[in-house]
């Protein structure tokens, strides 16, 4: 049997719904970032020179708005993948990434922007590290529509649940970035939100697609895994920042099998068949490795690691202990 992989013509005037509805729920997003940012801490840099003494949030916490910063600025690669994904497909879909390519544009520019401002990180080191990954170029690469909107599920929903704990970490060192952060959030989960629905639409005119689906689930990669120092980013993000393969895993993963219903659909291709089987061996392997996770590093270990990744001097370890506390 042939792969399912186009997006059902039949789903357009469902998808054009999923689309109407998203722009009515964005005019009640408030777009004035400016208002979220603390700019009574801004001081010049030439006259007043950014020093690793002057950080204000945890090395971990900065590593981990560092990160979410690095992949929200590849933007007009991921905006390139989906633009070729989605071409030839429905004008629906293409509508849906300019509209989305505006939102997302908002995201790096005020993680910057509040980074900048209160001195939680090092302006020459960050901008080099953000021109070395927007010059990585990197796209979600050869994917059929109806992958692209599975991944793209996916990848929101990570993106969203990456904000929040994230943001609970920053509830105790600086409330602003919280709050900066889960007005993030908000608008990560309307892009989950139109792209789980489309998915969802398909999965219910053809159980058949769970297939590409569950190739998708079980071979997802996070949008980020090329930037400098990923591997260490997630180590400190995990045992740091609350996110890990255990918060993957409950908070992505088991909810998505479990919103798509995937465990209850009745594929009738054989290979449809066997993906499934191979996503259940899939989420028994990553719910053991999110256990193990837990047990194998302690927040003193995200620390230094932290500290490393950002260049923050050995003396400097001393004055940031305290700081998170
Ligand atoms: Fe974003
Ligand atoms: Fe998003």
């Amino acid at each position: 049997m042939p792969k399912l992989t186009a997006v059902d013509q039949r789903l357009e005037n469902k998808l054009k719904e999923l689309y109407a509805s998203h722009i009515q729920r964005t005019t009640k997003i408030d777009w004035s970032y400016h208002n979220l940012i603390p700019w009574e801490r801004g001081r010049n840099f030439k006259t007043d020179p950014w020093h690793p003494s002057q950080a204000t949030i945890s090395p971990e916490l900065a590593v981990a708005v560092e990160t979410a910063l690095l992949t929200e600025v590849n933007l007009p690669w991921f905006t390139a993948g989906l633009t070729d994904i989605f071409s030839g497909s429905l004008e629906v879909l293409q509508d849906f990434v300019r509209t989305w390519t505006s939102e997302e544009d908002q995201h790096s520019n005020i993680l910057e922007t509040y980074l900048l401002v209160t001195r939680n990180i090092d302006p020459d080191r960050l901008h080099h590290l953000r021109k070395a990954v927007v010059r990585g170029a990197w796209t979600p690469g050869e994917a059929s529509p109806f992958e692209g909107m599975a991944y793209t599920s996916i990848q929101e929903l990570s993106t969203q649940a990456f904000y929040i704990s994230v943001a609970k970490k920053a509830d105790g060192e600086d409330p602003v970035l919280a709050h900066i952060l889960r007005t993030i959030a908000k608008d990560e989960t309307l892009h989950y939100a139109f792209y789980r629905e489309a998915v969802k639409a398909h999965l219910e005119l053809n159980p058949n697609y769970v297939w590409p689906l569950c190739d998708v689930l079980t071979n997802f990669f996070m949008p980020g895994h090329l930037m400098p120092n990923f591997h260490e980013r997630q180590l400190i993000m995990s045992l740091g920042a609350n996110y890990g393969i255990a918060a993957y895993y409950n908070n992505v993963v088991d909810v998505l099998v479990r919103i798509w219903d995937i465990k209850n659909l009745h594929p009738t291709y054989p290979e449809a068949q066997a993906a499934l089987k191979r996503l259940n061996r899939y989420l028994d392997r990553l719910a053991r490795v999110a256990a193990a996770q837990q047990r194998l590093g302690t927040p003193e270990t995200a620390r230094k690691a932290a500290i490393d990744l950002l260049g923050y001097d050995s003396t400097q370890q001393d004055g940031t202990e305290a700081l998170a506390g």
